[in-house]
This record gives C-alpha cells, sequence and structure tokens, in this order.
C-alpha cells in the first residue's frame, strides 16, 4: 500500500534544464525527484505518434516474447539479448489466450518497446538528445554520460502488469554504480492506472540483486544482499504528460497494474558514466557499429 501521506520533492522544471542546488540536494537526499514541464506537450504527442508507426510496423507473429518481471522469463530469450542493439517488441503475460493467439489487436498487448530506439530511430534520438536533458545530466555531475537504454512502457489498460520494487543498476550495472534512470511521463500517470512509485532515501542502502550473463549464455539474477526493499513504504510518482521522473540507479522503485481505462506510456532512458565500467557480463552488450553514445 502506497504511503499517501508523503510526497516526492518536485519542482518546475528549469529552462535551460540544468539542476539547481537545491533540486541536486533533493536528488541526493531522496534518490528521486520529479521534474514538473520537463518536455513539451507536443514532443511527447509526436513520441506518441512516432511509437504507433514503429507498431504498425511490427508483425507480432514474428515474435512470441513477453515481459514479466516477477519471473524474469524474458531473460533468457534471444530476442530480449538481442534489442540490446534494436527495436524490440514484449507483450503484457495476459495478452495471449490458451491457443497462443493475440487476445485483442496488438496495440492493447504491447507491455514495452526497447531497447535502443534512441540510437536507432531518429525522432527518437531527438526526444533523447536534447541540450536540456545534456545539461541536467551535466548537472548530476556525470561526467562522460552514455545513453545505454531506452524503453517505450504502454502500460495498456486493464492488463498493463504489475512491476515489482526492484533496483534498476541491478540490470544496467557499472563499476563504481552510475546507472541514473530518467522517466518521461507521456501520458497522465496516476495510482489508478499505475503510476511510478518510489521508497524515499532506499537509494542510501546497497544493490541487492545483480543481474548478469553467464559464459553459456543464462541469464541469472543473484541476490548479493537481502535487506528488504522497504516497498511498503514507497510514495506514488503522479505526473502529467510532459512531466520528468530522475532517480538513482539504487532507488527502489514499482507500478502496480493499470487498473484504469486509460493507458499509461512512458519513455524511459538510462545514462551511466563511461568513466565507470561496463561489465561484459551484463546482458545489454552493443556491437562494435553501434556503440553506446553521448549527447
Ligand atoms: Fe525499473
Amino acid at each position: 500500500m502506497a504511503n499517501e501521506k508523503l510526497s516526492l520533492p518536485e519542482f518546475q522544471a528549469p529552462e535551460d534544464g540544468r539542476l539547481s542546488v537545491e533540486m541536486r540536494t533533493a536528488f541526493d537526499e531522496a534518490g528521486v525527484i520529479v521534474l514538473r514541464g520537463f518536455t513539451e506537450r507536443r514532443a511527447c504527442e509526436a513520441l506518441q505518434t512516432r511509437t504507433s508507426e514503429l507498431v504498425d510496423a511490427f508483425d507480432p507473429r514474428s515474435v512470441r516474447s513477453f515481459f514479466s518481471s516477477r519471473s524474469n522469463v524474458q531473460l533468457g530469450d534471444d530476442y530480449f539479448i538481442r534489442s540490446g542493439a534494436d527495436i524490440g517488441f514484449f507483450f503484457e503475460e495476459d495478452a495471449f489466450d490458451a491457443a497462443g493467439d493475440l487476445k485483442q489487436d496488438k496495440r492493447h498487448s504491447i507491455n514495452k518497446m526497447g531497447h535502443a530506439m534512441h540510437d536507432i530511430d531518429p525522432l527518437f534520438d531527438e526526444f533523447s538528445r536534447t541540450p536540456e536533458l545534456a545539461a541536467l545530466v551535466a548537472s548530476l555531475g556525470v561526467e562522460h554520460p552514455l545513453l545505454v537504454q531506452s524503453m517505450y512502457i504502454f502500460k495498456p489498460p486493464r492488463i498493463g502488469g504489475e512491476v515489482v520494487c526492484h533496483q534498476d543498476s541491478t540490470y544496467l550495472y557499472t563499476e563504481p554504480e552510475t546507472c541514473i534512470g530518467f522517466w518521461f511521463a507521456i501520458d497522465d500517470a496516476d495510482e489508478d492506472n499505475g503510476c511510478m512509485q518510489f521508497v524515499p532515501g532506499g537509494h542510501k542502502a546497497p544493490l541487492r540483486r545483480l543481474n548478469y550473463r553467464t559464459a553459456e549464455g543464462a541469464l541469472v539474477t543473484d541476490v548479493i544482499d537481502d535487506a528488504p526493499l522497504n516497498d511498503h513504504m514507497s510514495v506514488p510518482a503522479c505526473a502529467a504528460r510532459g512531466d520528468l521522473v530522475i532517480f538513482h540507479g539504487r532507488a527502489p522503485h514499482m507500478s502496480a497494474q493499470n487498473r484504469s481505462s486509460r493507458p499509461r506510456h512512458a519513455y524511459t532512458l538510462h545514462i551511466v558514466d563511461g568513466a565507470a565500467q561496463w561489465p561484459a557480463q551484463n546482458w545489454l552488450q552493443r556491437p562494435a557499429d553501434l556503440p553506446f553514445r553521448g549527447f
């Protein structure tokens, strides 16, 4: 149950993107801040339109991958691994009937699209590499930013699934840890349609799990610290289209099922510092002709 009495630190987005000392202090304390009106609504609409075009061009018969944060089923899937340098589509668990056919139109069945739109699609590239975001990232102290992963999350009405509490550095690990998440609200998000929820200050505790690829190619997640993530202390990050939620790679977060009749589209970017080491065991690897890039 979300803690209704607390709220996350929120600010009007700075015009040039650079975080003020007050914003930076709030981020360091809570591990998460909300910037209101960071992205122009028309840029959100353009991203949504481009996403519709990509979905229209996608043939669902070509893949039966689906995403489940509970089972990690997708992590052993070659299609998933390849999507680190491509644009892949992943279905909701409840999208298929017993015969393995989609229960409804593909537009209402996809959980997410990932993970390299920002390096492959020109419009996603433009959305992800604005001067304001570059200034914001610099003001967070990231000296050599690399945009490693992008995801467009659909969270469709009624079947948009729960994402259990986790830390993103589990999957986007560097030594030392440098992952920062950027969650852009493309639709309005509230508790009814499964907004993000964070445990304020939870980033100060250790990383609990580490996901990596074994020499045999299997993806495994090891428990490296069994302290609880305290998801009962989570606070909703309600957001309007154009708002940006910035969160530390260790910030515990989750989201409930979308039980509403509204979609909850969001775009996420993850950035690491290129000065840190990117382990060869991370699931996400790029071929030589599509290296990680900055702004
Ligand atoms: Fe996450």
